[in-house]
């Protein structure tokens, strides 16, 4: 069984990742073997090999992967041999209440990921891929589909009809876009690229703000929506936009806490989230079953997710320095 692997040593930084071999040893009870063939990137992946949160100590990246089953344990009924499957970002948080704080069991950061060809592990650390989807396009959900499957579905109790604001055009948001929409939302989508903006449009965005050349876009937003505001941000920037998500909310609004791209800390005001009454709910990607009703969806619908540049496995560290220029749109993904 091949078993090429991706390590970042301790630390982490592009000098630091090298071309090895791991462990593919026969699956025990409970866990499956998988042929791993593609990963997509994500901010996190990306803190992780160029150092910002870089390991500890020597790890396998990426917490994206999606392949094929090609053994199964004993007591595993689930999965056969042949069987498409894409990672669980949590392996260990089944269904329920979120039960996980951090990475400490995240594949890809607390423990080995996926930029490796083969990998024996739980079964609870993968679900079924959606029918049809290519390895790339499955290795998009893990990470990306979920969270905004989680912060729309799960937590927003997105119906049709409500507005949706989504932040740039990035993994999450792109999904998010097309999640609202499958769900018969309205999009407002934001993007520094006009460019960007119009494939947003293409892709069913019913408005259009370039936050670059306009500031106040929360004001814009809530301006579209006759004033009510939005039901739904997708809040990606964290604390340089955290304050205009507030703003383009409506009273009672949902403003899914979920991105960094903007920094870690910052001053807000609080009063404008206590007179609206908002809901500012923190998200971290999400639970196995929500994974498994996503795919779900995803099969109902007949969706498919939007992919940027492919790259092999050895041309990870090109793959982030393309992410860091922000050129993307949607998923970057790695096929191997
Ligand atoms: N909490 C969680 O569970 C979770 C899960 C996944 C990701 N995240 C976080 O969510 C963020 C986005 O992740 P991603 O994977 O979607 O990233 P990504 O694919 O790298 O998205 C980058 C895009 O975000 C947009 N952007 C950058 N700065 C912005 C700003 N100031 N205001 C609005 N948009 C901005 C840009 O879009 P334009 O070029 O169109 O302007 C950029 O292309 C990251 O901080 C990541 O860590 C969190």
């Amino acid at each position: 069984m091949s078993n090429k692997a991706i390590y970042v040593q301790a630390g982490g930084g592009y000098d630091k990742v090298v071309v090895g071999t791991c462990e593919a040893p026969a699956p025990a009870a409970g866990e499956i073997s998988v042929r791993l063939y593609a990963s997509s990137l994500n901010y996190h992946d990306f803190a992780v090999v160029s150092g910002m949160w870089g390991p500890s100590e020597a790890r396998i990246p990426m917490a994206d992967g999606a392949g094929e089953v090609v053994a199964v344990g004993a007591g595993v009924s689930e999965f056969a041999v042949g069987d498409a499957v894409v990672s669980t970002f949590f392996p260990d948080w089944v269904d329920g209440e979120p039960n996980v704080e951090g990475f400490a069991r995240v594949p890809g950061d607390g423990i080995d990921g996926y930029a490796r060809e083969t990998v024996t592990a739980p079964a609870t650390a993968f679900t079924r891929a959606p029918k049809g989807w290519s390895h790339a396009e499955a290795a998009t959900l893990t990470t990306a589909g979920l969270t905004a499957w989680r912060a729309l579905i799960e937590d927003g109790r997105l119906k049709a009809g409500d507005t949706v604001l989504v932040q740039g055009t990035g993994g999450v948001s792109v999904f998010a876009l097309q999640f609202a929409k499958m769900l018969g939302a309205t999009v407002i989508a934001t993007s520094s690229s006009d460019e960007k903006l119009e494939r947003m449009q293409a892709l069913g965005a019913d408005h259009l703000i370039n936050y670059r050349r306009d500031a106040q876009w929360g004001a814009t937003a809530r301006q579209l929506t006759g004033g009510r505001g939005v039901d739904h941000v997708i809040e990606v920037g964290g604390p340089d936009t955290l304050a205009q998500s507030m703003d383009a909310a409506r009273v009672g609004g949902h403003v899914s806490v979920i991105g960094i791209l903007t920094g870690v800390t910052g001053q807000l005001a609080v009063v404008p989230a206590l007179i609206k009454q908002l809901r500012l709910q923190g998200v971290l990607v999400g639970s196995r079953r929500q994974q498994q009703d996503m795919v779900r969806a995803i099969d109902a619908n007949g969706m498919r997710p939007m992919l940027d540049r492919h790259f092999d496995l050895d041309g990870i560290c090109d793959a982030f320095r393309y992410q860091e220029t922000n050129q993307h749109f949607g998923k970057i993904v790695l096929d191997y």
